[in-house]
């Protein structure tokens, strides 16, 4: 399959977004735990585990790998002011945070158990290579788990209707499941898994309209000042009069074996 052609500019977390993103996207530490229980469901008995979380951002989720399944887990991550607030905010015994990419990954040939991609795929410019990579990494029969949107199934955000525009975004920004699983199965991995779960609103809404303005959702960087300046105001609106209304979210992932 050819490498996707770059529809939308590429996301520069060295420009923006690391200032943002630990305090915007931050997770309950119930949150993370779910996903920890999830993924332990697919991933061998056994521990320790070696993983990689690829695109590991802050560290969001890395050192809660490290706890679920031993490690070492290294979190890979281009983006060298991202990665400098994961080794501030989110250092770990088992973790060592590494400057690569997913095209060329800073480890020897099967090192890892698994390979975490949380929200990161969409961003890899050469996603062939990518997975490429991860089969090289990965053990034989270890496990690559990517955790995305699917174009197809776009989640209706509780502020969705607030930025409307940001629906066709992520459409253009996402694959679709058939074009993730084509991507792994090309390269012989077999899809094993394929989870659709629902994810309940967290918090309450004026925290969430707090966390939002604080633009850490990579979307707002393809919309204008004008229809993100429309958007808050209208959310600021519905707020007050408390027409906002809590919806969940997903949580897909699908899991790929290593043959
Ligand atoms: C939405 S953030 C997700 C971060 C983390 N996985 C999380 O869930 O909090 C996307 C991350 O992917 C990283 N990224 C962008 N291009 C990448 C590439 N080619 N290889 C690996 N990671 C990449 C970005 O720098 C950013 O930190």
């Amino acid at each position: 399959m050819e490498a996707q052609p770059t529809l939308l500019k590429r996301v520069d977390y060295d420009h923006a977004q690391h200032a943002a993103y630990a305090k915007g996207r931050a997770l309950r530490p119930e949150a993370v735990q779910w996903y920890m229980d999830a993924f332990a469901r697919h991933l061998p008995p056994k521990r320790p585990l070696v993983g990689v979380d690829l695109g590991s951002g802050t560290g969001r989720f890395t050192p809660a790998l490290a706890e679920a399944f031993g490690g070492p887990v290294y979190g890979v991550e281009p983006s060298t002011r991202m990665r400098e607030t994961a080794e501030a905010q989110a250092a770990h015994p088992n973790v060592r945070y590494l400057a690569g990419h997913a095209a060329a990954i800073p480890l020897p040939d099967a090192a890892a158990d698994f390979v975490l991609m949380f929200l990161s795929f969409h961003h890899y410019p050469d996603r062939e290579a990518a997975v490429r990579e991860i089969a090289r990494v990965l053990k034989p029969g270890g496990r690559a788990i990517l955790r995305s949107t699917f174009k197809e199934r776009i989640p209706d955000h509780w502020w969705r209707s607030y930025f409307p525009r940001s629906q066709q975004i992520e459409e253009a920004m996402f694959p679709t499941v058939a074009e993730a699983r084509l991507y792994f199965e090309d390269r012989g991995f077999s899809t094993v898994a394929w989870e659709t779960p629902t994810i309940p609103f967290e918090g309450d809404l004026e925290e969430a309209v707090a966390k939002l303005k604080l633009r850490a959702v990579s979307v707002f960087e393809h919309m204008t000042e004008a229809e993100l300046d429309q958007g808050f105001a209208a959310l600021d609106s519905a707020l007050s009069a408390g027409t906002l209304q809590p919806k969940p979210t997903t949580g897909d992932y699908l899991v790929f074996a290593r043959d």
